[in-house]
Order: C-alpha cells, then sequence, then structure tokens
C-alpha cells in the first residue's frame, strides 16, 4: 500500500521489486510505504493504539536516546511515552531497562537501531510476547542492517520502520512501515479503509516551521547541558503541538525511491569503507571509546565514538568544526523534554560524550583522513589540560 496525497492506494510497480526485497528476508505481510519515517511510526502507533479501549491511557517504551520523531508521533497516534535507559556502550535498550518501565499500562517497544548497529532481540522478543507487548523496530538509520545472529534487522519486531529522508542511508525522500503479524496488518487495513490524507502543509511552511523547531530544541538543549537542573519540559511540552503538521506526509516519489532502492548496496559497502578508515586512525587513543557496532551490523549511518572528557564535549566539537569538518553531537536524553520523571542516567552520560562523523557522499576518503588528524590533535589537547587540572579523565 501507498499513500499519496489522493489517500491509500495500491503500491505502484516501480515499488513492487523494493517491497519484495524488503519483504521477504523478515517474513513480512504488508508495507506502507509514506512520505518519511516519522509518518511510517504514526501509522505502528495507530496500529498498536487501535488495540486498546479508547479510555485507557497506553504507554509505549522508548530509547532516551534517538531524535524526537519516535517521541512526538507516539503522542500524536495517543500513545503516552515512557523512557528507558540505555546500554552504554551503545545507547540502544536493554531488556532489563525496559523491564524497569513496564506498567500495566504498557502496551509495545520501540527498539531503535541506533547509528546503524543492532542487538540480539531474541529475549526483549521473549519477554514483550510474554506480555503481550507489541515489539517495534526502527530501521531508519539501520537499513540493510543484520542481527549478531546473522538474522537480517526487523526480522524481530511485529513491525518495523524505514526511513530514506534528509540525512539517512537512502536520501530519496520517503518511508515505510512493515508489518509482519498477520493480525496487526488486518489492522492496519480496517484503519487505511477510513483513511482521509490531511491538507498537506506548504513545503515553505514546513521548512520555517522546522527551522524554528531546530532553534527551539538547541536552545533547550543548550541550556540544559549548562544547568542540569532547568525543567525544560515546561518550555517544550506545550509547544510541541505546533509540530504536528511535519510528521504526516505523503509519498510522492516511488520512482526516486525505487531507483535509490537499486544503488543501496554500493552505498552500504561505500560506508563501511570510510567506518573502516576512521577505525585505523582513531584506533589506541586514550581519550575516547569507539563504538564498532557497525561491524556486526554491516551498516554504518554515522561513525560514532563516546568523548572522555565530557564537560568539554562541546568545545571539542566546534574545534574540530571550525577545522571544516562535519561532527555533530546527535541526540540529547529525551526525558528531560518529555517527561522528567522517567531519569535516564546512563543516556544523560551518554548524551554529553557522544560524537558523530560523516560516512557518507558528503565526505570523501582525504576527508575522513584530514578529519581524524583534527580530531586527534583536539582531542589530544582537550584530553592533557583534562589531565593536568583535575583526575584523570
Ligand atoms: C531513529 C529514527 N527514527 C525515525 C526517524 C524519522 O524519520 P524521518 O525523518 O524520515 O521522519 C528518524 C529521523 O531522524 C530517526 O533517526
Amino acid at each position: 500500500v501507498i499513500l499519496t496525497e489522493k489517500g491509500a492506494e495500491s503500491t505502484p510497480e516501480a515499488l513492487q521489486a523494493a517491497q519484495r526485497e524488503l519483504a521477504s528476508p523478515v517474513g513480512g505481510e504488508e508495507v506502507l510505504w509514506c512520505g518519511r519515517g516519522a509518518t511510517a511510526l504514526y501509522w505502528a502507533y495507530r496500529v498498536v493504539r487501535a488495540e486498546g479501549d479508547v479510555g485507557d491511557s497506553p504507554e509505549i517504551i522508548l530509547p532516551a536516546i534517538a531524535c524526537a520523531s519516535p517521541v512526538n508521533t507516539a503522542i500524536m497516534a495517543g500513545l503516552t511515552p515512557r523512557f528507558a535507559d540505555i546500554d552504554p556502550a551503545t545507547g540502544m535498550l536493554t531488556l532489563q531497562t525496559v523491564r524497569a518501565r513496564r506498567t500495566p499500562q504498557t502496551r509495545a517497544v520501540l527498539f531503535i537501531h541506533l547509528f546503524g548497529q543492532t542487538a540480539d532481540l531474541s529475549e526483549l522478543r521473549q519477554w514483550c510476547r510474554r506480555h503481550k507487548i507489541t515489539l517495534v523496530e526502527d530501521l531508519a538509520q539501520a537499513l540493510g542492517a543484520r542481527l549478531p545472529c546473522g538474522d537480517p534487522a526487523g526480522s524481530m519486531g511485529e513491525m518495523s520502520i524505514y526511513s530514506f529522508t534528509g540525512t539517512k542511508i537512502l536520501q530519496c525522500g520517503g518511508g515505510a512501515l512493515l508489518v509482519r503479524d498477520g493480525r496487526l496488518t488486518e489492522v492496519l487495513k480496517s484503519l487505511l479503509a477510513d483513511y482521509r490524507p490531511p491538507p498537506p502543509a506548504p513545503a515553505e511552511r514546513r521548512m520555517q516551521l522546522f527551522d524554528t523547531y531546530r532553534n527551539l530544541h538547541r536552545s533547550l538543549v543548550g541550556l540544559k547541558r549548562l544547568l542540569a537542573v532547568a525543567d525544560i519540559s515546561a518550555a517544550f511540552l506545550p509547544l510541541r503541538p505546533a509540530y504536528d503538521c511535519l510528521y504526516i506526509l505523503p509519498l510522492n516519489n516511488a520512482d526516486a525511491l525505487a531507483e535509490a532502492w537499486r544503488g543501496l548496496p554500493s552505498i552500504l559497502q561505500q560506508r563501511l569503507v570510510k567506518a573502516e578508515l576512521y577505525e585505523e586512525l582513531l584506533a589506541r587513543k586514550p581519550f575516547w571509546a569507539l563504538l564498532s557496532g557497525w561491524r556486526t551490523s554491516g551498516v554504518c549511518w554515522r561513525y560514532s565514538l563516546l568523548f572522555g572528557v565530557p564537560d568539554q564535549l562541546v568545545p571539542f566539537s566546534e574545534a574540530v568544526r571550525r577545522d571544516g569538518f562535519h561532527v555533530s553531537n546527535l541526540y540529547w536524553e529525551l526525558s528531560s523534554f518529555y517527561r522528567p520523571d522517567d531519569a535516564c542516567p546512563e543516556a544523560e552520560k551518554f548524551s554529553r560524550s557522544i560524537v558523530n562523523l560523516w560516512v557518507d557522499d558528503m565526505v570523501d576518503l582525504e576527508t575522513v583522513r584530514r578529519c581524524c588528524e583534527s580530531m586527534i590533535r583536539h582531542g589530544a589537547s582537550f584530553y592533557e589540560q583534562a589531565s593536568a587540572t583535575g583526575p584523570h579523565p
């Protein structure tokens, strides 16, 4: 099925091959193509929501390290987000952290395959089944990834979602929801039978709105970094609904997606070559720990490491940026935006040390090499200053 400006229609011929390649390896029963990953998440959540009584307040457990889209769309679909802490080595959920957040209202868990990494989800899946909780896998950053057991990511959850927008592995635009469970497929079909597409907000207005969102988010994270006690949720939550119109989009470019899909194997390969080079050049330094999950999964979305001088993370990243390289510190711990009571201390530490480096078409191997020189020069300098003035970082 595809969501276009006109409504829900049959998957066009152009996308049939991609649909087969997405669905067959994981036993998918239905694929819903749509305008972005957030729209796919929204529909996954609608399916989860449709199962409960209107009166109850169903909850979904999300990782505290992620972007805001998986949370905003959960709220839009009528699910209450709860935040679980993360494995400090990967930034991803664990069975233990999810367990700690379960309540009688828990209906779903969103497992995000962060930065292209994967994890062994067999125990989490069993636990979810035992408690009648729907497991959704978010593969926005891990298209094409393998689980540690060798099976494809997306083969554990009842549903999985994909994104092909802006910064992702395929950047042609679009998103997809895949449903593996027959009963949930029927629920999705019945929801789509009544579907009337919302009038799309003009693209120009969406871009302006998105700019204000980015600025708002940056300011609140900046404040929280400096002033840990600030309650940024009090400022953020009342403004959040202003951004709802950004998340529900139709897919208008099925042909471009079909074309991009054919290039996926070579794109994944080129990313791995850059990840290898980062690892070779950045390994064995005392001032960071490299995340190496991309090796097992076969997918590197951003090359990521944890910087060992957390209180100097921002000046360190700015110094590398001033040398002309893309470097970001993606994601602030999410409970502080939505539900400060769900404190996630490991996630907060993770946000204070994460560094993400580019492996896409924006960089070639020579840029990677020079970026590593800059990283090492500034990393050593901040590390030495910290060692000279305080306890060993
Ligand atoms: C983990 C994750 N899930 C979902 C999304 C939403 O995807 P999209 O931007 O295509 O809506 C993103 C986007 O950054 C993401 O990082």
